[in-house]
């Protein structure tokens, strides 16, 4: 989907899909029943989203990753009402990525979710374009969203009966809406744009050759150069571009991204009547921490603790009606985020600003990993880890840090900044 004289009209509604052969599940979706479409931008261009709730409760319509004002963020003060509808204009001043948007309403964000509201946003650049990349849309570049859902007997949703305080987990893979998925390829280089759209379960994706692939993107851009990796794990939100190397395969090979336990979470099927030779090119990204960065003195410190309904952000859980920090636009600050551990042991969380894109400075003190040297909005935090970022806002207005655990998010591991 692109803008038709610069507009993009994204409406939530609610459907019928035929997830399983024979039967409707009563799902939500942007522009159709189920899930939504991608959006594609140009950096530099001014955009209108024009967002429509078709549905019959109030929603939001957030967008992450885009660096936008907080007005335009869709966090749960900009509430549509059923029915209503509202113009986002702004201006695509970020780089190639692969972003996404989901609704963002307070007490409500878990469900609509579960039911299907998620799309993607890609921003394309000058420069993604001479990089070699694979960017043949459905043919050697693939979005796969990655789901996992509980079904009652008659095929639906409910998410009610099957919440859980500490994220709702499925026992159903979904990937892009699609159950029991197959993808077909070539015999090439094949980009995939990973997102982990789950509301609380983490992947780790690997091929069941065991061969390695290369990631490209993480969630803001790419990296400076293709990293070689045996697997990557992403948190809920996250997002990565990998090139994987089919070229070398026929198609009898079982070849299939699984998970940690073998799992096959998504089986490739290859058309080896299509070729093509592609070369990347290595440098990708002039991605830096700078030296003046990582010198400067932490300024905001977070601590997240606890389980369940009992989640909370240095001690307080969130209220619309405090903000919790302030930054001044365009400056940059050191944010420590601490995961304190709890008698259980704790819990991964994957923590996420809005309206920017951060850079990790460290992870306990150390240098993140090589593929995590690029620009993020989602960074996975284990328990006792403490991560250093570097966060600048190019907007103002206010904006949400949280927990992407949608329930913890929920459960009210979420705070405010006022960026003036
Ligand atoms: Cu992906 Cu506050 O959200
Ligand atoms: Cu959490």
């Amino acid at each position: 989907l692109e803008p038709k004289h610069g507009v993009v009209d994204i409406t939530a509604q609610q459907g019928k899909t035929e997830i399983f052969e024979g039967v409707e599940t009563e799902t939500y979706g942007y522009n159709g029943s189920f899930l939504g479409p991608v959006i594609r931008v140009n950096e530099g261009q001014t955009v209108t989203f024009r967002t429509k709730n078709n549905l019959a409760e109030p929603t939001t319509f957030h967008w992450h990753g885009v660096e936008i004002s907080g007005e335009g963020d869709g966090g749960p003060h900009q509430i549509l009402q059923p029915g209503a509808s509202h113009d986002v204009k702004f201006t695509v001043n970020q780089g190639a990525s692969t972003l996404w948007f989901h609704p963002h309403p307070e007490g409500a964000t878990a469900e609509q979710v579960y039911k299907g509201l998620a799309g993607l946003i890609y921003v394309e650049d000058e420069n993604s374009k001479k990089l070699g990349l694979p960017s043949k849309y459905g043919e050697n570049d693939f979005p796969l969203v990655f789901q996992d859902r509980v079904f009652t007997e008659e095929k639906q949703f409910d998410y009610q009966a099957v919440r859980n305080e500490d994220g709702t987990i499925g026992d159903t893979l979904l990937v892009n809406g699609t159950f029991n998925p197959k993808l077909t390829i070539g015999k090439e280089k094949v980009r995939l744009r990973l997102l982990n759209g789950s509301n609380a379960r983490n992947y780790t994706f690997k091929l069941n050759t065991g061969d390695k692939f290369q990631q490209v993107a993480t969630d803001g851009g790419f990296l400076n150069k293709p990293i070689t990796m045996s697997e990557i794990t992403l948190t809920p939100g996250e997002r990565a571009e990998i090139i994987v190397d089919f070229s070398k395969y026929d198609a009898d090979h079982n070849i299939a991204l699984v998970n940690e336990e073998n799992t096959i979470l998504l089986p490739f099927h290859i058309d080896d009547q299509k070729t093509s030779s592609i070369e990347i090119s290595d440098s990708l990204n002039d991605f830096a921490v700078t030296d003046e960065e990582r010198n400067l003195p932490v300024t905001k410190k977070l601590e997240l603790f606890g389980m369940g309904p009992m989640v909370s952000i240095n001690g307080k859980q969130f209220d619309m009606n405090r903000i919790d920090f302030t930054q001044k636009q365009g400056e940059t600050e050191i944010w420590e985020i601490y995961n304190k551990p709890d008698m259980m042991g704790g819990m991964i969380h994957p923590f996420h600003i809005h309206g920017t894109q951060f850079k990790i400075v460290s992870i306990d003190g150390k240098e993140p990993p090589a593929n995590l040297q690029g620009w993020k909005d989602t960074v996975s935090i284990e328990p006792s880890q403490t991560v250093k970022l570097a966060v600048k806002f190019n907007n103002k207005g206010i904006y949400m840090f949280h927990c992407h655990v949608l329930e913890h998010e929920e459960n009210g591991m979420m705070g405010q900044i006022e960026v003036k």
